[in-house]
């Protein structure tokens, strides 16, 4: 997702919009640029390639002056990765600087009425078009202009205008690609995300869709496109700087798959009920009855998102006894879908604005669909689409690889599960002992990361395979899934997880002397078929990377390299077998040299179909 940082106020803003552009640095981009307006005329600095960059061209041009401007990391849409087509764009007539977020789908009719008025482009970006469209429709109120713009728009965005002839002012507006304003002291930082915004004010609000807020070094209006007024609610960031500064580690992936204890402790806080035998969600609670009621749930995410609500399918059929299925977004919303009385749909997401999961959600709320979000960010589109939903609290993940927030999904959509569990059939015995156990998963996550030096160890061992398998049954099933995207996404390694039992179906064909078939073979209901599947890859010359349960020393018989997990009941089993798994994969990407945190191709939050 590109990232947006604007300032207005009384400092030169040239330096402090690069540093809330560094924060959003992890959202994966592939140009930077900047424009600020210094007496009344823009000038704009844009580069292919990282914000270091950006800042190299800056140093070379001597720097832009001024305390108004905006700064844009664009991850390509529309056109190739190339300096006219980096934002900040520009129109041709009015002196109308733009950054934006999304897409503007009706680009192609819009350039074309632009182009018979005259308008000369100069890339290939729908972004272009809207600078122009403002342009050809501004006569002396930059506010109306992009009011008036944004209702001849289809698609999506959040964008900063700012305008030559109004040099004081800035003109922000939303749909469906977050952006907040931070309120300072005679200073406001417009961001699409608040880690940009917190070194300089707490105190933010969020844009809905369809607003428009026009800023100036002495206050703010907001308004809707059509120029209703309306009145933002000012809220207390909820992000402090430590948890998005890296401290003493190297990489933020490092950092969230070893704060996951903590991040998972945080999940669970006043949720359980040990001395009732229940499970506590106020988020939920309104719609206590109709969840009970429920006969069929849908679970839909992407990515990672879709492995942990894979797991959450497992976790409510077997504990709640209630029918469910997890789908991909992107599939679910195109398939026009049954969706029966007594429906629920789960949105599982960290970012809260994955574009196919919000429109899977909205598709089947349509339907009429009780609608339910796993969800980190707060108050993000898809918290703010659900009627009721459960927050992961992880605190801020800015690892492109999802870690930390994979085990707060699972961890949620446990306690989602027990919580329907309980109120359908299960005793307060029952759920206190998995209370119990629940709670002992944190401590048993540090056992496993205190093992992170020998992860390393047996990856380098393994470093130059290009193949990978990973493979797994029932409960971690899901959990091959992750280990293998974790590892393709950020070192590159081709790698493919699947059921064990599916290998035989095709996959086997691919083992050959050396290959690395990664078996997550922890104590469950299926040790021994997973042991009869080790055997197979075995026979055939594959090497064998076990994740077993301690004090299983038979598997150490088969396997090459063994990584232990304590034993827990095999429902919860997810939350420990992927942290080797994860740190593998980091260790995978930095023995090949990678970028850990900004992997090639990749962005944070996908808000594009
Ligand atoms: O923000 P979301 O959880 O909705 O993102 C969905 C996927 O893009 C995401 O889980 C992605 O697969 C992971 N970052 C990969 O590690």
């Amino acid at each position: 997702m590109c990232g947006i940082v604007a300032y207005v106020g009384s400092k030169q803003c040239q330096d402090l919009m690069l540093e809330g552009l560094k924060r959003l640095e992890y959202r994966g981009y592939d140009s930077a640029g900047i424009a600020t307006m210094h007496n009344g005329k823009i000038n704009v600095v844009k580069t292919i390639g990282r914000v270091a960059n950006l800042e190299d061209k800056l140093e070379t041009v001597g720097g832009v002056r001024g305390t108004i401007g905006m700064c844009h990391t664009r991850w390509a849409t529309h056109g190739g990765v190339t300096d006219p087509n980096a934002h900040p764009h520009t129109d041709d007539r009015a002196g109308i600087c733009l950054i934006h977020n999304g897409i503007i789908e009706n680009y192609a009719s819009l350039k074309t009425y632009l182009q018979e008025k005259g308008h000369v482009f100069k890339s290939q970006t729908d972004t272009e078009v809207l600078a122009m469209l403002i342009g050809e429709l501004y006569d002396g109120d930059l506010e109306a202009a992009v009011q008036a713009a944004l209702r001849e728009v289809t698609g999506a965005y959040g964008i900063v205008v700012m305008c030559e002839k109004e040099p004081e002012t800035l003109v922000a507006a939303r749909k469906g690609s977050p952006l907040m304003v931070g309120v300072g002291n005679g200073e406001f930082v417009i961001a699409s995300d608040g880690s940009a915004i917190i070194a300089h004010t707490s105190h933010a609000f969020s844009l809905e869709d369809y607003q428009v807020v026009k800023v100036t070094p002495k206050g703010f209006r907001t308004s809707t496109i059509h120029n209703v007024p309306v009145t933002p609610k000012v809220q207390q960031l909820e992000i402090d700087l430590e948890q998005i500064e890296l401290g003493s580690f190297s990489h933020f992936m490092q950092k969230e798959i070893f704060e996951q204890p903590k991040a998972l402790r945080n999940t669970l806080r006043g949720r359980t009920d040990i001395r009732e035998g229940k499970i506590v969600l106020g988020g939920v609670g309104s719609f206590a009855k109709q969840l009970t009621m429920a006969k069929r749930i849908v679970l839909t995410g992407q990515g990672t998102a879709l492995h942990a609500a894979t797991i959450g399918e497992y976790l409510i059929e077997d504990l709640a006894r209630i029918y469910s299925v997890a789908e991909y977004g992107s599939e679910f919303r195109y398939r026009n879908p049954i969706i029966e009385e007594n429906t629920v749909v789960v949105a599982v997401s960290q970012s809260g604005e994955t574009a196919d999961t919000l429109a899977a959600l909205i598709e089947a709320k349509e339907r009429g669909a009780l609608a339910l979000g796993v969800v980190n960010v707060v108050g993000s589109s898809i918290a703010r689409e659900t009627d009721a939903g459960v927050y992961l609290r992880v605190g801020p993940e800015i690892g492109v690889a999802s870690t930390k927030a994979f085990t707060g999904q699972v961890a949620v959509l446990t306690l989602v599960a027990l919580y329907l569990a309980r109120r359908r059939h299960m005793s307060a015995d029952q759920c206190a002992d998995m209370i119990r156990e629940l709670e002992q998963v944190p401590d048993k996550m540090e056992r496993i990361l205190e093992d992170d030096a020998r992860v390393r160890t047996v990856t380098e061992k393994y470093i130059d395979r290009d193949n990978w398998l990973f493979l797994g049954r029932g409960y971690n099933y899901p959990t091959a899934l992750e280990g293998a995207l974790k590892l393709k996404e950020i070192s590159y390694i081709h790698a493919e997880g699947m059921p064990a039992a599916e290998m035989k179906h095709g996959p086997i064909a691919l083992i050959n002397d050396g290959m690395p078939a990664v078996f997550i073979a922890n104590r469950g209901r299926q040790y021994e078929k997973v042991i009869s599947n080790i055997q197979e890859v075995k026979s055939r010359g594959g090497r064998i990377i076990a994740v077993a349960t301690e004090g299983d020393e038979h598997i150490k018989t088969l396997a090459d390299d063994v990584f232990y997990v304590p034993d827990v009941p095999e429902c919860l089993s997810p939350m420990l077998t992927v942290v080797p798994l994860q740190l593998m994969a980091y260790h995978a990407a930095l023995l090949r040299g990678h970028d850990v945190d900004k992997p090639r191709n990749r962005a944070k939050s996908v808000t594009v179909e």
